[in-house]
């Protein structure tokens, strides 16, 4: 969480930085500051809340002219969203960014206050500042090494040195850093979107190194102080894909590319026909016998579908994993399992953690993300990129659809590979794939529809998702969704569970959404459906087109175009995002940045 930005070049480096700040302003959006290096002298702003506010106070600070500077939008972790607790942090010559924390700051920081240092913010970030100033007598890399080896956590830094006009310094430790690189002009960012109306070229700041941005140019020093030359790098996205493009949201935008961005994801990896799907990336997978597959919040409940896709296609035993608790549980890894780590930023945190807790066993790790060149993108054996493109809205919608276009691309692959789906089979599954961006543009069409059911249920207290088997899984994401953007009171249930307990929550008028993509399964589903309806729930009835039922037992429904059901879910959860979207503009909360959230999770 948080962002931060860094500038040296020959533009207004407030301008900059403040336009950087807008486009990570999904990372945190407690507070937001910037400080420029005008020739030595260092002016910082900053303030509490939204960007308007910022800018607000920019406007009346006579800023000086600079060329150099940082920036900071923060997610509140030590101490409340406050002026003070705002970034950038100064303490004596120094002034700095932080994105991360300090895990050991309480003890440095009554370690410093012994020595006579006051400290004016309740924020750990401040005293990775004060070490810095402690440490530096002339020479910044030596302070900055020094202090380093006394901070236990994570962080990405841009720093300015009073005495040092016009430069900054960069370090990271499990926290992102992209150094962009245009003609005479340097961007430092925690993410590329940042800097992509100046360049689309980029370094990757590797742990250990520092880099030293001075007059549009950069220097990197290896962790033992020798320069290196690093690869340049070229971003894949480009800077409309960032921007809202006359959508009242990033969500809504999102939304609308899912074809495209379904097209991007499966369309390279079919060209070569079924054969040859996913070949080339996922080779030699003979040896895997289990699979592991983990991540936060979607990214798990794409995992939930990618569950039943590999266990039904290919019968290899999968297991699906919350980040957050697989890493301090006890997994019993042997010979022939696998961990899937999915994640759009390829930042988040427990996600990172399971990464290096599979290398320590020497468990391979196949990562499926978004964000190229991302941590767990580097880390991995093997990275299935969801090429969604840039997903700006906290709520993710495009690249989780993405994600699970390629979980079913896998279980075909790991299918074909063992011969456990017959050719008939992978061939319609095949087939299917192809179909699914345009059947997501006639999912989007109904958009109106799903409009009205929104403003339908929007003064409802809670509203419950019932589903078996996959249905289940675009429950929870459904529902996740709802309550993260509208903070309605929403839950998923596996619709046979309702009995042993939920089902006493349903009442006169209780919004019931209920997901039938399943022949298998749909009378059972319908059999609970019906348990809801005749305890006074308002059930809103999702299905294929070929089964809408002929009786209507239900009191709205969200028909879905036909297409194989082993790739429904993707289209099943478009209207649902959809409802989501709309209920939460229509009770008035932020929909690309809800409270209390941040877009990449970089903190436990
Ligand atoms: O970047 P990641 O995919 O690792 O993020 C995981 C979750 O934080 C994320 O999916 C979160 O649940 C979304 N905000 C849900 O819309």
């Amino acid at each position: 969480m948080c962002g931060i930005v860094g500038y040296s070049g020959k533009r207004s480096a407030a301008d900059f930085l403040i336009n950087g700040l807008k486009k990570l302003e999904y990372r945190g959006y407690d507070s937001a500051g910037i400080a420029v290096n005008c020739g030595g002298k260092i002016v910082t702003v900053k303030a509490e809340g939204r960007m308007e506010n910022l800018e607000r106070k920019l406007a009346q600070a006579a800023l000086p002219e600079a060329f150099c500077g940082i920036g900071h939008t923060r997610w509140a972790t030590h101490g409340e969203p406050s002026d003070i607790n705002s970034h950038p942090h100064s303490a004596g010559r120094v002034t700095l960014v932080h994105n991360g924390i300090i895990e050991n700051y309480a003890k440095r920081k009554q370690h410093l206050e012994e020595k006579g240092r006051v400290f004016v913010s309740q924020t750990d970030t401040e005293v990775i500042a004060q070490l810095l100033d402690y440490y530096y007598a002339d020479n910044p890399v030596e302070a900055i090494q020094k202090t380093l080896t006394k901070l236990r956590g994570s962080y990405a830094l841009a720093i300015l040195f009073s005495d040092r006009p016009d430069t900054i310094y960069a370090v990271r430790k499990d926290s992102p850093l992209v150094i962009g690189k245009g003609k005479d002009e340097i961007c430092i960012a925690s993410d590329i979107p940042a800097f992509l109306s100046v360049t689309k070229d980029y370094y990757l700041l590797e742990e250990g190194e520092i880099a030293i941005v001075r007059n549009g140019d950069v220097r990197f020093l290896d962790e033992w102080g020798n320069e290196t030359v690093k690869q340049l790098n070229t971003a894949t996205w480009n800077f409309e894909e960032a921007e809202k493009c006359g959508y009242k949201h990033f969500m809504l935008k999102e939304m609308h590319e899912e074809p495209k961005s379904l097209k991007n994801t499966i369309y390279p990896r079919i060209a070569d026909g079924i054969d040859h799907i996913l070949e080339k990336e996922l080779a030699s997978t003979e040896s895997i016998r289990r699979l592991y597959i983990v991540g936060c919040g979607s990214a798990m409940h794409a995992g939930l579908l990618g569950k039943s896709a590999i266990e039904s296609l290919a019968h290899i035993p999968c297991s699906v994993e919350i980040a957050s608790e697989f890493r301090y549980g006890t997994p019993l890894f042997a010979d022939g399992d696998a961990v899937v780590l999915i994640s759009q930023s390829g930042e988040t945190a427990d996600s990172l953690a399971v990464l290096k807790l599979a290398r320590e066993k020497g468990v391979p790790v196949i990562a499926i993300v978004n964000v190229v060149g991302s941590s767990i993108a580097r880390g991995a054996d093997i990275v299935l990129y969801t090429n969604a493109g840039p997903e700006i809205a906290v709520a993710t919608t495009k690249a989780y659809t993405a994600q699970v276009a390629v979980l079913y691309m896998m279980a075909l692959r790991l299918g074909i590979d063992r011969k456990t789906v017959s050719r008939e089979r992978a061939e319609q599954i095949f087939e299917a794939l192809k179909q699914l961006p345009e059947k997501a543009e006639e999912v989007l069409a109904n958009e109106t529809e799903y409009q009205r059911m929104a403003t339908t249920y929007r003064n409802s207290h809670d509203l419950f998702f019932i589903g078996r088997g996959q249905d289940w899984a675009i429950c929870c994401e459904g529902s996740l969704k709802l309550k993260e953007i509208s903070y309605m009171h929403s839950e998923a249930y596996a619709a046979g569970e309702l009995k042993h307990g939920t089902i006493s929550l349903i009442e006169e008028g209780v919004p019931v959404i209920a997901i039938s993509t399943t022949a298998a399964l749909r009378e059972k589903t319908i059999s609970n459906l019906k348990e809801v309806l005749a305890r006074g729930a308002h059930v809103i009835y999702e299905c294929p087109a070929s089964a809408v039922p002929e009786q209507k037992f239900y009191h709205d429904i969200i028909v879905l175009p036909d297409i194989d059901e082993s790739v429904m879910p993707i289209l099943a959860i478009i209207p649902l995002q959809m409802i989501a979207y709309y209920t939460a503009v229509d009770r008035g909360s932020d929909v690309d940045k809800p409270r209390n959230l941040a877009k990449s999770v970089t903190v436990e």
